[in-house]
């Protein structure tokens, strides 16, 4: 029965989430363009955003990198470059360690916003604050692995991770038995890690395919009411603001 759960959970489940996630996003972003954002509050308490978000974000994306290379890339290659598993699990410990503190202040400043910072909190939606507190636990875990972590710096475990990421992208769900005896902090850390990929789609998270390079490039846009059409005694300039309010409607 501990096998079942197992391989259903830990061989099975993230290709339903890696599926929801691409399909998802995809048809999102087809069909859903205009709520296809980050949906910014920073009109609301700017400084605290500020702050917050910059930590945050530069906290996350280091350790997005540092998970996307460290579990991704084959043990072969570190082996030809040198580099030990004892080395790469100290890397992983105090680079990840580093920023995920960074990413814990900053989301604890975002948390702390959101929650009770009246205005905001009236203009988030569930989805807003379900996505926040989902990071935060998963950041929360994380940062726990790293005492577990801290008992094996021989790597052997991180070893097993690099294996299991790797397998099931290379879809062999088998490998899911890699996961059976490691500690359970590991285990809900990668249960709700495949869950973040689950509901993607459905939340504000999207706007991590596009920044920063879509949104560099993207005109502003308004999206207007058009009150009628213009009378025929409208002005000259008033056809004109009228046609360019409107030509402002379409981002690109
Ligand atoms: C599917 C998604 C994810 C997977 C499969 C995953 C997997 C892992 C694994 C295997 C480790 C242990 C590395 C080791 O010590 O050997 C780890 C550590 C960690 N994770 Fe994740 N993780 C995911 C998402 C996240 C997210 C979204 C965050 C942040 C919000 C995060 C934050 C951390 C932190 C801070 C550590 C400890 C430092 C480190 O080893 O990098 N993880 N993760």
């Amino acid at each position: 029965m501990r096998d079942l759960i197992t391989y259903i959970v830990f061989g099975w489940y993230p290709y339903l989430c890696l599926t929801v996630f691409l399909l998802g996003s995809w048809v999102r972003f087809d069909r859903e363009q205009y709520t296809w954002r980050s949906g910014s509050s920073q009109l609301l308490r700017r400084r605290q955003l500020t702050w917050g978000s910059n930590l945050f974000h530069v906290g996350i994306l280091i350790i997005f990198l540092g998970h996307f290379v460290g579990l991704l890339t084959p043990t072969a290659v570190f082996d030809a470059l040198g580099i030990s598993h004892t080395f790469k699990q100290w890397l992983a410990i105090i680079a990840g360690g580093v920023a995920g503190v960074m990413c814990f202040v900053g989301i604890t400043l975002l948390v702390h916003r959101r929650l009770f910072d009246a205005r905001i909190r009236t203009t988030s939606s569930f989805g807003d604050i379900a996505i926040l507190l989902l990071l935060y636990a998963q950041l929360v875990l994380g940062l726990g692995t790293i005492f577990v972590s801290l008992q094996h710096l021989d790597g052997h475990e991180m070893v097993k991770f690099m294996t299991w990421a790797q397998g099931i992208l290379t879809l062999q769900p088998g490998v899911s038995a890699l996961i059976a005896d490691v500690h359970p902090i590991f285990k809900a850390h990668l249960f709700l890690g495949m869950t973040i990929f689950l509901v993607f789609p459905f939340t504000r998270l999207v706007h991590v395919w596009s920044a920063p390079v879509w949104y560099l490039g993207r005109r502003g846009y308004q999206i207007v009411r058009s009150q009628g059409r213009l009378s025929a005694s409208a002005t000259s300039s008033q056809r004109r603001g009228a046609a360019r309010t409107i030509s402002a409607e379409y981002p690109r």
